[in-house]
């Protein structure tokens, strides 16, 4: 054969070309959308380190949440900022709780957009740690028990999926029991199966209000050294009878992203964290890259490394850009 018989650049040649052989494409389907649910009316809090995402309060989160509907986004995740906090997580656990109440209101107002609640304690104890803490340990079967009680109080609530973020063992199992035993075998279980102890999610400490007070989470989320790690952790849920598993942080985790894809065929879920979005706008504050084209690119990769739901705070600005407007 001659050189050179095999051109790829003849599939390259015009946009119409391009689009045929495009293998990922990344669509308003593909996105979740996480929001920061505070305490009030009328809060609309920017956060620092992540310009256009706030705390909203539940009026102001409605609002927003029409624009997230008419963007035709599927899904929003909840965090709460409450007003306060406790030892025990009383507000967390509590039926007419901030979370609790935030669902019933967006599910009565947008009954077909999915909401799905963030399960963990770091945002609703005083210490800031995902769970039940005695003296200088984060003790594990204890925490369980709570957020059993916190799955089962924001499911009743109507929450469509529920979401533990806490890495204690064995959560997915006694969820999924406390679910079904309270009559609510319905509701699917996301699991933050492989959930890095990262750097990056400094920014959404000041948006959640939720950072240690005290020593870090090297604990219980993962050493981001480990990749096999990773995959035992997301088997073991998935024998837990997680529905879908994910992968947090995203872009410095694509090859995870990948393995997981690889040994499973529930969905998989990987967070676009807020420190890879505060990364992006810092740039492009500063002149240096195109916020929109590193966006879509960053999100591309995502879901070409091989995940199918991207949890991002770019949710909006994504969806606005894929829809053309
Ligand atoms: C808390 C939680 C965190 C994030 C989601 N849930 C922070 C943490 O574990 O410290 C990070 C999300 C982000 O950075 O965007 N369990």
């Amino acid at each position: 054969m001659t050189f050179p018989a095999t051109r790829p650049r003849r599939l390259r040649a015009s946009p119409g070309i391009r689009r045929m052989v495009r293998e990922t494409r990344l669509g308003v389907d593909d996105l979740l959308y996480p929001m920061f649910i505070a305490d009030g009316t009328g809060v609309r809090n920017e956060v620092p380190s992540m310009p256009e995402v706030f705390q909203l309060s539940i009026d102001e989160a409605l609002k927003e949440i029409e624009e997230v509907v008419e963007l035709g986004i599927p899904a929003i995740n909840l965090f709460g900022v409450p007003d306060h906090k406790d030892l025990e997580g009383k507000y967390a656990l509590d039926d007419n709780g901030l979370i609790q109440q935030a669902v019933r209101a967006i599910k009565d107002k947008f009954p077909d957009l999915v909401v799905m609640t963030d399960v963990c304690f770091c945002e609703w104890l005083e210490h800031g740690h995902c769970g039940v803490v005695r003296g200088e340990s984060i003790v594990n079967d204890e925490t369980l028990e709570k957020l059993s009680q916190m799955a089962i109080s924001h499911a009743k609530a109507g929450a469509d999926i529920v979401s533990p973020s806490d890495m204690m063992d064995g959560r997915i199992q006694a969820i999924r029991g406390a679910l079904d035993g309270a009559g609510l075998s319905e509701v699917p279980i996301m699991a933050y199966s492989a959930k890095m102890a990262s750097a990056f999610y400094g920014p959404f400490r000041d948006a959640a209000q939720g950072a240690p007070q005290f020593g870090d989470r090297t604990t219980y989320q993962m050493d981001y050294a480990n990749g096999r790690e990773a995959i035992k952790e997301a088997l073991l849920d998935i024998a837990e009878a997680a529905d879908f598993v994910m992968v947090k942080p995203a872009l410095a985790y694509l090859d995870i992203i990948w393995r997981v894809r690889q040994e499973t065929h529930l969905p998989v879920a990987a967070y676009n964290v807020s420190g890879e979005y505060a990364m992006l706008w810092a740039a492009e504050r500063a002149g240096w890259l195109e916020l929109d084209k590193t966006m879509l690119e960053t999100l591309t990769a995502i879901k070409r490394a091989g995940a199918d739901i991207i949890l991002t705070y770019f949710a909006k600005r994504a969806a606005r850009l894929l829809q053309g407007n």
